[in-house]
């Protein structure tokens, strides 16, 4: 029976070990997938111990995503990018890290708009999870991605990091506050993302006015559940998404790079819901 696991703090809330599991069993893979609660202190070790107990491959939630990379013996280019690993591979000792949020979420948008090229984009936030979400856009050649933040020195961060992936990334990656949001963006937008927390208590204060939303917007908000900003969406007629379909695919795209079979997707889907 070959071990896998993810290592999270917390990891209790964890999807994945049923979602995962689900998948192997119905590809009659004898393995396990188990939650380990990993300490921040304790992660060079647990990562270590991946080597030693010869666990196949791991997932890596929050808060280590991180700071995995360096324990690492090497990374896929996105991880470069995007400066988070949360699939690791075991190769007989060598251990290599992924990112599959970034394909997770594309893989996900793609099912309500499967062309990407040319669109614009206008994303909230710019923390972690955002930096997997503006690789994965560039990478499918949309035209403007509008970052919004707080502290727009995280954007100018994110666009300086970016530079080796195009020549274009000032003209692609274009840093707004969120008082210009109903004025100047939200009518030349096709997709609105949500990368932040806001929305996980129903009492956070909006990011802007939700009202001016359309109905030709696609908005996603990577919070598995049905936020305010979702809940405008749909008042609005638009298509919209929460964050399982990104959990679901990244899940997949670890499974397949773990065993190299497709993954089952039909019945990961169901042991996630
Ligand atoms: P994650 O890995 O989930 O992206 P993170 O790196 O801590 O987490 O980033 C959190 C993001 O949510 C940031 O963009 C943060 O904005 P700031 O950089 O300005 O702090 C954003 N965020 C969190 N709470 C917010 C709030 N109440 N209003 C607006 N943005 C918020």
């Amino acid at each position: 029976t070959d071990i896998y696991g993810i290592f999270g703090y917390p990891v209790k809330h964890s999807k994945s070990p049923q979602f995962q599991t689900s998948a192997f069993s119905y590809l009659n893979i004898p393995a396990v997938y188990l939650p380990f609660e990993v300490k921040p202190e304790d992660l060079e070790k647990a990562v270590e111990s991946i080597k030693v107990l010869g666990i196949k491959g791991v997932n890596i939630t929050v808060p280590h995503k991180e700071e995995v990379i360096k324990y690492l013996n090497e990374v896929s280019e996105e991880v470069k990018y995007i400066k988070a690993c949360n699939t690791i591979k075991n190769i007989d000792g060598y251990l290599i890290g992924y990112n599959t949020d970034a394909e997770g979420f594309i893989t996900g948008l793609k099912q309500l708009i499967p062309n990407l090229e040319g669109k614009k984009v206008l994303v909230l936030g710019a923390g972690g999870a955002s930096r997997a979400i503006i690789y994965s856009l560039i990478k499918e050649g949309v035209d403007k991605i509008y970052q919004a933040n707080r502290t727009l020195g995280k954007v100018f961060k994110i666009i300086e990091d970016f530079k080796p992936l195009t020549k274009f990334i000032e003209e692609i990656i274009l840093p707004i506050s969120y008082d210009k949001i109903e004025c100047c963006v939200l009518p030349y937008v096709d997709i609105i993302v949500n990368t932040t927390s806001v929305g996980l208590n129903e009492e956070d204060k909006p990011l802007f006015d939700y009202s001016k939303i359309e109905k030709k917007h696609i908005v996603i908000d990577i919070i598995y559940k049905k936020t305010p900003l979702l809940k405008a969406a749909e008042n609005k007629g638009c298509q919209w998404q929460d964050g399982l379909p990104m959990l679901l695919y990244q899940g997949a795209k670890a499974f397949e790079i773990w065993t190299g079979k497709k993954a089952p997707i039909d019945v990961m889907k169901k042991a996630l819901l």
